[in-house]
């Protein structure tokens, strides 16, 4: 069992250098060093050293605990860039494996403290911590939106549950150039986010990743923003600071599809969603994501798969448009389907449709000339909401207006 337990984790650990997941000795040492089974009990060694996340806590069908994707543990690992001596603060403590493995890299100078807004799991972790043989983490429940003052300052902040904000807290607990790494919403992109804190207060991106996870609970918890368009099989996610989105109308248009044109253009799941779709979302008025919600859908063509369903992204018209329409992003039929690249067109629905299809094409070739933009190609700036007169933003800037703060997302040119 152990011997196969160590097999299990050398190969995972190989596989993540391969894949360039794992890049620096720390990182690679506190994996190698870390049993990860023994923070999921009741899983199977395959299993426990898969590389996949593994739910541990279920609220009806929605998971409000797991065991994260060890290839997404050591991007989020190598983004934070600890160092011997450290005191980092973990929101998201769940199984407590992701704590055991900062704790290695911070070594017995530093400090992790790692909160979890449920006791239950607290006290799971504290046993699987101690079962590791990792008695220096500090567990706490509570809600970590407001982060833990008594140990504050923190040189990292790191969140492992997403949130749509940037909360004041998190940012007063940062210790001078420290760092703040969490998974944070962007216009219906989810977005892995170092910032780092600057003498003016304000957060400036080192790097950026895409990241899918569980959204926060407790103080920091806003309404889901998917909407259910009825009978259609559809969810439309309009952007958090856009304006409310014309269901009735797009409900309508989608029942009533037109052509579809097809593009030059390749994508893949990422590409849709974090390439093309966070830079349509930062860069065009009237942007959403439709996601399925069951398996047939309003749209005549598939959806672009992505996680256990499919989705894509559109232009919809705004409330008050008296053609309403929508255009979306689907693959050409007839074309081998799988979760690489293909080729990808354009469907209209509605009388407002067309041109917004044609928008829909014109930003597809945009993009691509742009030359294929990632999440990883942006850079973001967080500091305070500006009070009253609107801020004259530098050409090719956007910002996004959150609950605490303001988002200013650029583009170096490449
Ligand atoms: C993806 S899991 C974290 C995985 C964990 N880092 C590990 O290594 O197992 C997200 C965790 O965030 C916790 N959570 C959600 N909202 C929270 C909050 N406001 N404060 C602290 N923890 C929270 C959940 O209970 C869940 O355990």
């Amino acid at each position: 069992m152990v011997a196969d337990a160590q097999r299990a984790r050398t190969r995972m650990v190989d596989a993540l250098r391969e894949a360039r997941r794992v890049r620096t000795p720390a990182v690679e040492n506190a994996l190698r060093s870390v049993p990860r089974h023994l923070f999921l009990p009741g899983v199977s060694i395959a299993g426990a050293y898969a590389d996949e996340a593994v739910a541990v806590q279920f609220d009806g069908p929605m998971a409000t605990s797991s065991a994260s994707q060890p290839s997404m543990v050591a991007i989020m690992l190598e983004q934070l860039d600890l160092q011997p001596g450290q005191r980092v603060l973990e929101v998201g403590a769940g199984t407590g494996y992701n704590a055991a493995l900062m704790t290695r890299i911070v070594g017995p100078a530093g400090r992790v403290t790692a909160v979890d807004i449920d006791e239950e799991l607290v006290d799971r972790a504290a046993v699987h911590l101690a079962s590791a043989g990792v008695d220096e983490v500090e567990l706490v429940a509570g809600d970590g939106a407001l982060g833990h003052p008594p140990g504050a300052p923190y040189d990292r902040i790191v969140l492992t549950v997403g949130s749509d904000d940037v909360r004041p807290e998190w940012v007063a607990q940062l210790a001078p150039r420290g760092r703040l790494l969490l998974p944070l919403a962007v216009r219906g992109s989810q977005l892995s986010i170092a910032l780092d804190l600057g003498p003016d207060g304000l957060l400036r991106s080192s790097s950026v990743r895409s990241c899918a996870f569980i959204r926060i609970r407790g103080e920091g918890a806003s309404a889901d923003a998917s909407v259910c368009l009825e009978g259609v099989g559809l969810a439309l996610h309009v952007p958090e600071d856009g304006p409310d989105p014309d269901l009735a109308g797009v409900t309508a248009a989608l029942a009533e599809p037109g052509d579809l044109v097809a593009s030059a253009v390749s994508l893949g799941a990422v590409d849709v969603w974090d390439g093309f779709g966070l830079w349509l979302a930062l860069t065009e008025p009237g942007v959403c994501r439709l996601l399925a919600t069951r398996a047939e859908t309003g749209l005549p063509d598939d959806l672009l798969p992505l996680g256990a369903t499919g989705g894509t992204v559109a232009l919809a018209s705004e409330p008050g448009n008296p053609l309403p329409g929508i255009a979306a992003v689907v693959p050409v039929p007839g074309q081998e389907r799988g979760r690489g690249p293909g080729p990808v067109g354009v469907r209209s629905f509605g009388l407002g449709g067309p041109a917004l299809a044609a928008r829909l094409l014109a930003a597809l070739e945009r993009w691509v000339a742009a030359g294929r933009p990632e999440a990883m190609n942006w850079r973001f700036t967080v500091g305070p909401r500006p009070q009253g007169q609107h801020e004259r933003l530098q050409p090719g800037a956007c910002a996004v207006a959150k609950r605490h703060c303001q988002v200013l997302a650029t583009l170096p040119p490449p």
